[in-house]
C-alpha cells in the first residue's frame, strides 16, 4: 500500500482530524468570510513548516504591507522578519497597478517571479488571496482556466494553500464557486450565530485521499494561533446552535 505523505498544518487540533495533515503536493482551498482567520491560518501553516519542519514557505499577499503584517502576527509569537532573514519564509507582496493595465496573474507567471519562487524551492506556498488575484486579472478563457493556470504555474512539490474570500457565510446554503471544484481539498471557516453572539466553526469539506469528519468543529483564535477543538460539541438545535468549548 502506498501511503499519502502528510504535511502537518500547525493548526492545533486540525491534523488529528485529517490523518496527520494535508496530502503532500495538494492544493487546498481555504474559504471563509472576512475575519474568520484565513490570513492567520495561512501564516501559521508557513511558520509551522519553517520552525518545526525545516520547510521553506512562500507567502504571496496582495493586501497588507509587510510591516503591518509582521506586527499583526507578532502577538502569536511568529517572527516573520527573522524567518525571512533566515530564508525560511519568502514574502511576495507585489504592488500591481491594475489601473495601468498591470495584471496579477501575468505578474505571478512572469519569468522573474517564477524564477524567484523556483530558486527558493518552497515546500509550502500560501496565496492570500486567490480571489483578489482573479478579481483583477484579464485572463481570458474563464475563471476555471485562470485558476488552473495559477495552480499549474507552481508545478512543484509544494503543498499550496489558496485563500478564497467568500461573500456569504451561512451554514445551510453554501454556494460553491468554480475555485472549489478544482481544489484537492477545501477547508471552510465560518462564523455561526448563537443568540446574540457569533462563534467560529471550521469544516473540512473535502480532502483528497483522506477520511475526515464533516462536522463543524469549533475553533478559537488565541495567543498561539488558531486552535480547533474537535472534541467539543457544536450542536445545532431547532432553537439555535449550542457551542461548548
Ligand atoms: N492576536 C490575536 N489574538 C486573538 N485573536 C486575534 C488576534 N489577531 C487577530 N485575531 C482575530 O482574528 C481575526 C482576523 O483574522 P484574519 O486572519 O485577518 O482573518 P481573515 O484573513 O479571514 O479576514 C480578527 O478579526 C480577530 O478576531
Ligand atoms: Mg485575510
Amino acid at each position: 500500500m502506498v501511503l499519502i505523505d502528510r504535511v502537518p498544518t500547525g493548526i492545533h487540533g486540525l491534523d488529528e482530524v485529517i490523518q496527520g495533515g494535508f496530502p503532500k503536493g495538494d492544493t487546498i482551498l481555504l474559504t471563509g468570510t472576512p475575519g474568520t482567520g484565513k490570513t492567520t491560518f495561512a501564516l501559521q501553516y508557513l511558520v509551522e513548516g519553517a520552525v518545526r519542519h525545516g520547510e521553506r514557505g512562500v507567502y504571496i499577499t496582495l493586501e497588507k504591507s509587510i510591516d503591518r503584517l509582521e506586527a499583526r502576527v507578532h502577538p502569536f509569537g511568529w517572527d516573520l522578519k527573522r524567518l525571512e532573514k533566515e530564508k525560511k519564509i519568502m514574502i511576495l507582496d507585489p504592488v500591481i497597478k491594475t489601473e495601468f493595465g498591470e495584471d496579477p496573474v501575468e505578474w505571478l507567471q512572469s519569468k522573474e517571479v517564477q524564477k524567484k519562487i523556483n530558486a527558493f524551492a518552497p515546500q509550502r506556498v500560501a496565496l492570500d488571496s486567490l480571489t483578489q488575484l482573479l478579481q483583477y486579472t484579464r485572463e481570458k478563457g474563464g475563471i476555471r482556466r485562470g485558476i488552473k493556470t495559477i495552480m499549474d504555474s507552481y508545478q512543484l512539490d509544494a503543498t499550496a494553500l489558496f485563500i478564497h474570500e467568500r461573500q456569504y457565510g451561512g451554514i445551510d446554503n453554501v454556494e460553491y464557486t468554480p475555485e472549489e471544484y478544482i481544489a484537492d481539498g477545501i477547508v471552510y471557516m465560518q462564523l455561526i450565530r448563537e443568540a446574540d453572539e457569533y462563534h467560529r466553526g471550521l469544516t473540512v469539506l473535502k480532502m483528497r485521499g483522506t477520511s475526515h469528519t464533516l462536522r463543524i468543529l469549533p475553533y478559537i483564535i488565541e495567543k498561539d494561533g488558531i486552535r480547533v477543538k474537535p472534541s467539543s460539541p457544536l450542536r445545532i438545535t431547532k432553537s439555535g446552535i449550542k457551542i461548548r468549548f
